[in-house]
């Protein structure tokens, strides 16, 4: 389909169904953080716009994803939904707001649907259960992520691979599983060699959207910065660029700078004049410019 046809509106229910094996497209998701990142999105039309706690890095310049709250994803959610993208939006529930009680994790993801997410994404397996049987139950929609869990940098040791021994691929299959059981809609995988990947998406009935899990996946995601080249700073193994606005940008910005400098901008046509008459009467004789 080419990105301006007109479709169907994708849901939640509509993600849940989309498994390969049953003939499904791959889904595509995208992560956005302004009104601007998702009108790009929906128009290049893109199935599913995250809000992602990625945000601390590529946006508001942190080392890591710890430094985010539930204000700072919802701030960055409602710009996402107010430019009203044909796409599913979900909000990254950020560290911490669902680690302390089933209570908290609620409120916060009440906040983040709100500020206009239609479901809400959380890190870890089974250790996660209650947490995800309690947005359920309060009509919340939960996507899983599983792998490589950024929200884990300290207790992982790093942003490493998962899953890459016998019993940790096991134990992947196994937290998918549970994951799926208790509601959740899809889950990322994010981190994992492309076997284990081919594992869980075969294990589970839900969709599983890779991020440097290989191909056999449901579908996909990455991160807006990265598929655009506007961060060009590091470039992951699991990246495809398919931009540089980064370096595109740096040349605008510099051939305006040089045009400011040399008096090339503003010229005549992009400024604003009197009409002749006044101009006349301000003894500005000979301007010769009409009004506007
Ligand atoms: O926050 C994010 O961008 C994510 C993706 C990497 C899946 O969680």
């Amino acid at each position: 389909m080419s990105p301006t046809a007109s479709r169907a509106p994708l849901t939640v229910p509509g993600v849940r169904a989309r498994k390969v094996r049953t003939g499904s497209e791959p889904l595509v998701m995208v992560t956005a953080y302004d009104a601007p990142g998702a009108r790009m999105a929906s128009e290049a039309g893109v199935d599913l716009i995250l809000v992602g706690d990625s945000v601390a890095m590529v946006v508001l310049g942190y080392d890591d994803t710890l430094q985010v709250t539930v204000d700072d994803l919802a701030h960055h959610t409602g710009a996402v939904a107010r430019a009203k993208p044909d796409c599913v939006i979900v909000a990254d529930l950020p560290w911490m707001s669902y680690h302390v009680s089933v209570e908290d994790t609620v409120r916060n993801a009440a906040a983040l649907i709100r500020a206009g997410a239609v479901s809400v994404k959380l890190e870890g397996g089974r250790k996660r259960l209650p947490m995800v049987h309690a947005l359920v139950d309060a009509e919340i929609p939960v996507m899983g992520h599983l792998g490589l869990t950024p929200q884990s940098m300290h207790a992982m040791g790093g942003f490493k691979v998962q899953g890459k021994t016998h019993e940790a691929a096991l134990e992947l299959v196994d937290d998918a599983r549970a994951l799926a059981e208790a509601g959740c809609f899809a889950i990322v995988l994010e981190g994992v060699p492309d076997e284990v990947a081919a594992m869980v998406t075969d294990a589970v009935d839900v969709p599983t959207i890779g991020i440097g899990a290989g191909p056999v996946c449901d579908g996909q995601v990455l991160v807006f910065h990265d598929v655009l080249g506007i961060e060009d700073r590091i470039l992951p193994k699991f990246v495809r660029r398919y931009a540089s606005l980064k370096a595109d940008g740096v040349e605008a910005l510099g051939a305006y700078a040089a045009d400011v400098r040399s008096g090339r901008f503003p010229s005549a046509d992009e400024s604003y004049h009197l009409a002749g008459s006044v101009a006349e009467t301000l003894g500005l004789y000979g301007s010769g410019r009409a009004a506007g």
